[in-house]
């Protein structure tokens, strides 16, 4: 996170006593990235944030790979895979994945356990639904276009709303597009000034991102959390709930940004993708495809020209809006397309004439570019549409204007 914030009850110092109403000390966290070095939370908890009475391997689920081979553009529908009951964390079915990010989807109807990524930064993408996201930094409301942002070793847990929480127009099921970093994620960093302020060039800014705005305290012994780390995974029990900060400050939390609040740009001729930059991780960058005007040059061409991105795989997950661009490619709401590093991608035949002067979109979609490539988890197989990459050549037609 970019700029600094204080929530609930901290002292005036930091590292200086601070004390209960009962006399007792606060035990103090440091939550920090690079030892020492970077930025950092400092947190303040009734327990002791150490105490554990137990530790128990926790089985992650399967995370076997395959490699994109033979090489082929991919189309995976994601709403073909199985639904049943299922939680936020538990219930992750893995696309893809390479050593720098891996990429699941996930209904969940179900509280998820608590849980903590130690391995790197989370963010997850709200497709539909609504769901409270509690952290020892809070709680955040989230649904549908939020990012939602976890830092590194953010101990939390998903509750879905219920049917009856939800107003008609949310009564989707809350389904999450997961995306689990090797490190840190953030906004680009040419977004931000040399002190971390978003700039005047950046699509967003600070009042577009939403946090915790107060404590979250909840009392419990012996409190199970799940912690995947480096060597796998890991079920503490602590003696304390981990949800007993009183109040905490710094630059270092879990925070959401909503895809609403992305303010596109357009040009007198078709940007490139970096142009709907949102997010930067390890080896890879996250990008919004927002409704938005189309080009305005007299002779512009919105659909995007064919591309062979020699260093990245690109995924691209539609979301919203009206799919006609891929007409006869079988593309729908819920769509994964994956079109390798290797392979020339561009709009379906017949697009690019088909979008010669239209002037604008409603499409949504996210697209993640990696910069090694991705191979398949056992949910892609499930849900892959094996006719996609032969449509190019089918006479499949359509304007194209979501494909980077
Ligand atoms: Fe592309």
């Amino acid at each position: 996170m970019p700029h600094y914030r204080a929530v609930g009850q901290i002292p005036r110092k930091r590292h200086t006593q601070f004390r209960k109403p009962d006399g007792g000390l606060y035990a103090e966290e440091l939550m920090g990235v690079e030892g020492f070095s970077s930025d950092s939370a400092l947190l303040y908890h009734t327990g002791l944030p150490t105490a554990i009475v137990e530790a128990q391997v926790w089985e992650l689920p399967a995370g076997r790979t395959r490699p994109n081979h033979p090489l082929l553009p991919r189309h995976l529908r994601t709403h073909k895979l199985g639904a049943g009951p299922a939680d936020a964390v538990g219930g992750r079915q893995l696309l893809l994945a390479n050593n720098d990010v891996r990429i699941s989807y996930v209904v969940a109807d179900t509280p998820s356990p608590l849980y903590r990524n130690a391995v790197g930064d989370e963010c997850v993408y709200v497709e539909s639904g609504r769901a409270t996201v509690q952290t020892a930094f809070g709680a955040l409301e989230v649904g549908a276009g939020d990012y939602v942002v976890l830092p590194t070793s953010t101990t939390h847990r998903w509750v879905p709303a219920g049917p009856g929480d939800r107003a008609p127009a949310e009564a989707e099921p809350l389904r999450l597009l997961v995306v689990e970093a090797s490190g840190h994620i953030g906004p680009p960093r040419r977004y931000l000034t040399p002190k971390g302020q978003f700039n005047e060039f950046a699509p967003y800014c600070e009042r577009d991102l939403r946090a915790p705005a107060e404590p979250l305290l909840v009392e419990g012994a012996n409190v199970e959390v799940l912690v995947r780390h480096r060597g796998g995974g890991t079920a503490f029990t602590y003696a304390t709930h981990p949800f007993d900060v009183v109040g905490w400050d710094g630059y270092v939390f879990p925070y959401t940004f909503n895809a609403d609040d992305f303010e596109p740009r357009a040009g007198r001729y078709h940007l490139p993708p970096p142009a709907h930059q949102t997010f930067q991780g390890p080896n890879f960058v996250i990008c919004s495809f927002v409704p938005r005007k189309f080009d305005y040059h007299p002779l512009s061409i919105p659909a995007p020209y064919n591309h062979a991105n020699v260093d990245s795989d690109e995924l691209l997950f539609y979301v919203g809006g009206d799919f006609m661009s891929r007409k006869g490619a079988g593309i729908e709401l819920g769509s994964i397309s994956l079109h390798p590093s290797g392979f020339t991608h561009g709009p379906q035949p017949g697009s690019v004439e088909a979008s010669i002067g239209k002037d604008a979109t409603d499409e949504l979609a996210v697209m993640i570019d990696t910069f090694r490539p991705l191979e398949f988890g056992e949910a892609a197989f499930a849900c892959e549409d094996t006719s996609y990459a032969w449509t190019w050549a089918g006479g499949h037609g359509g304007p194209d204007s979501t494909s980077g």
